[in-house]
């Protein structure tokens, strides 16, 4: 049976501040973590078996994700004791892979087709890799896949001067020849352990490496804007839904969804748009993308294409607040005091755009 792997550990780097608090792979997208897109799309193809690598973050992951049962899975944690590269996850991974093929999923990774039909072709054709790839405008920040006559030649880890536009999508799957692959390589320019090279290293020995382009999208959750585009796309395959108290004053438009518990007074919510439970959307308007986490509360202000976790406030701002990614706890307000200024209480590597 094809065994999974999820990678969960890394820094997030890019998506500081955020993750000096909290794992990336659980910052939420249409109110739901990264991470649980990733379990599904295992389950969903059949896979029981899961070992979740983790690293800083594993208290965190272990308590979001528990032994997997909510999804019908298995999951075995395995601590990796620095970020060392995704080949350095395999290697530590032996043990519990065994001599399974298994599918390798980068736990803030999203594809909107899910994965089934990719490990059913890995399972039928059994090569020694199979990637999945997919067109990008920037290569440059991915690894490169070179294929010659529907071949993959070559593969590059952040080429400065890409051969292609095929990224290495971050989903593989493999058999067990890539162990051997894992421990002959050498730590790259980062320092890291990269799977891409041990890829390469089974091509170089004449193995075979199956490319599959992804048809849907895919997304690499790392930053901001990534961030924001995966929600857009998740938020807008939303079914309309409103289990939550709305009163006769407010407007509702399009896919919405209001969780129970959610309060909507003398307010326009323009969907897609998702509101948590224990939300409060009072005399605010809430515009299209927008994922509202529970126990937020939005007071005579507007918001639109963002999103904002559990238990931040909005509270009376002239201006829109578009295209943000807001933490947890967060208050954001405007008060009556002279003289008019900016005050801010923002964490290290915070950023604030005010536009005008
Ligand atoms: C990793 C891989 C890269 C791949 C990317 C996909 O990059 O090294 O080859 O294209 O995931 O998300 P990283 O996120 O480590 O920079």
């Amino acid at each position: 049976m094809t065994k999974g792997l999820i990678l969960s550990g890394g820094k997030g780097t890019r998506l500081r501040p955020l993750t000096y608090t909290s794992a990336k792979q659980l910052v939420p997208v249409a109110n739901k973590p990264v991470l649980f897109y990733g379990i599904e799309a295992l389950a969903e193809a059949g896979i029981t078996e899961i070992g979740i690598v983790v690293g800083d973050t594993a208290a965190e992951i272990r308590q979001a994700v528990g032994d997997g049962s909510r999804w019908g899975v298995r999951v075995t944690y395995i601590e990796q004791d620095a970020p060392r590269g995704l080949a350095h996850a395999v290697l530590i991974s032996e043990a519990f892979l065994g001599r399974a093929p298994f599918v390798m999923y980068l736990g803030d990774n999203l594809l909107n087709k899910g994965i089934a039909p990719f490990v059913r072709e890995f399972e039928r054709e059994r090569p020694a890799a199979q990637i999945l790839l997919a067109r990008v405008p920037d290569p440059q920040m991915f690894g490169v896949a070179e294929l010659e006559d529907g071949r993959v030649v070559r593969l590059v880890e952040k080429p400065t001067a890409p051969k292609s536009d095929l990224a290495l999508v971050g989903v593989y799957l493999f058999g067990p020849d890539i162990f051997d692959a894992v421990k002959r390589i050498k730590p790259s320019f980062r320092d890291e352990l990269e799977i891409t090279d041990a890829i390469q290293d089974l091509i170089d020995r004449g193995l075979e490496v199956r490319p599959h382009i992804v048809d849907g999208w895919w997304k690499d959750t790392g930053k901001l804007e990534d961030m924001l585009e995966a929600n857009r796309l998740i938020l807008d395959t939303l079914v309309r839904r409103i289990d939550g108290q709305v009163d006769d004053a407010s407007r509702i438009e399009g896919k919405v969804v209001v969780e129970a518990g959610a309060v909507v007074e003398h307010s326009v919510i323009r969907g897609p748009v998702i509101i948590g439970a224990g939300a409060r959307i009072v005399h605010a308007y809430v515009g299209p993308f927008t994922a509202i986490m529970n126990d937020v509360e939005i007071r005579g202000s507007e918001v639109e294409h963002s999103i904002i976790l559990e238990g931040s406030s909005v509270c009376d701002l002239e201006n829109r607040v578009v295209d943000s990614l807001i933490g947890k706890n967060v208050r954001i307000s405007r008060v009556n005091l002279k003289p008019s200024a900016y005050r801010f209480m923002l964490g290290d590597n915070s950023e604030v755009g005010i536009r005008w």
